[in-house]
């Protein structure tokens, strides 16, 4: 399998997809094999996220995911791919130090990944840093809501939005982050309307995970929609199969199998 039939998907065609109410289609992925059947499936784009320190590597969180754990998974999945747009996040404390730190980061994942585009988490905090790279040439991806890097501050994996005064600062958020030129906005376990609101509000596409369905597109995590997280499924996820129990049955034929002596 090769997609060797469709255009390559660029930032121009999203924010086109965009003004033409197309919705934009997005997964998580982070090997060869997974990536060149999303390809195939026509996938928008394709997120390396930090998602797979929880999902590939079993941590609690994403905090211990490194930069060179991403450019790895990055690398494979560029291989997978010939029409998706591919993103890859930064991960924790590879953009906060400071700018320099940040462009020089982002250069590696861009360089060494293959990366389209670069993701970051966070609000106004972080817009001279998405200012910087985006004058440098390199496309960024915002990301505010629950944002998982923020996960000891926000207490929990909880939903964002609840108080007036925290979706007004979402909505204030998502308008710096476009002002500082972010190309695409990731609106994550996010009150529906406030996600609503800062669609309407933006020139930029915004894609939701737990943001309702007016978002101009969707994203979820590959382990979740293919039902191949067997610890924890997020409320919001939808399972498509389950791949766990598929997994298991072929196992366990196997075994029994390699025992009878039935195989080889
Ligand atoms: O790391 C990730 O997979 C993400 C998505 C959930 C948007 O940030």
């Amino acid at each position: 399998m090769s997609n060797n039939n469709s255009k390559k998907i660029t930032v121009i065609d999203l924010k086109l997809k965009k003004k033409k109410k197309e919705k934009i289609t997005c997964l998580t992925c982070y090997d060869y094999f997974s990536a060149k059947i999303l390809d195939d499936c026509n996938i928008d784009v394709v997120l390396v996220g930090d998602s797979l320190g929880m999902v590939f590597k079993g941590e609690e969180n994403t905090l211990s995911v490194t930069l060179d754990e991403i450019i790895y998974h990055t690398k494979a999945v560029k291989k997978g791919l010939n029409r998706a747009f591919l993103v890859a996040d930064m991960p924790f404390g590879s953009y906060q130090v400071d700018k320099s730190h940040a462009i020089k980061n982002a250069i590696k994942i861009i360089k060494d990944g293959g990366a389209e585009a670069v993701k970051l988490e966070g609000g106004k905090e972080i817009e001279g840093i998405v200012k910087s790279l985006t004058d440098y040439g390199i496309n960024v991806v915002a990301h505010i809501g629950l944002t998982p890097q923020y996960i000891h501050k926000i207490g929990g994996f909880k939903i964002q939005g609840k108080s007036s005064e925290i979706s007004e600062r979402l909505i204030e958020d998502a308008l710096i982050l476009e002002n500082a030129g972010a190309c695409m906005i990731v609106l994550e376990g996010m009150v529906h309307h406030v996600a609503s609101q800062i669609t309407q509000k933006l020139a930029i596409p915004t894609i939701g995970i737990g943001a309702g369905r007016d978002c101009d597109g969707q994203i979820l995590v590959f382990h979740d929609y293919l039902g191949y997280n067997v610890d924890f499924i997020p409320s919001f996820a939808k399972t498509y199969t389950n791949v766990a129990n598929i997994i298991q049955n072929a196992t366990e034929k196997y075994i029994e199998e390699v025992k009878k002596g039935t195989f080889p």
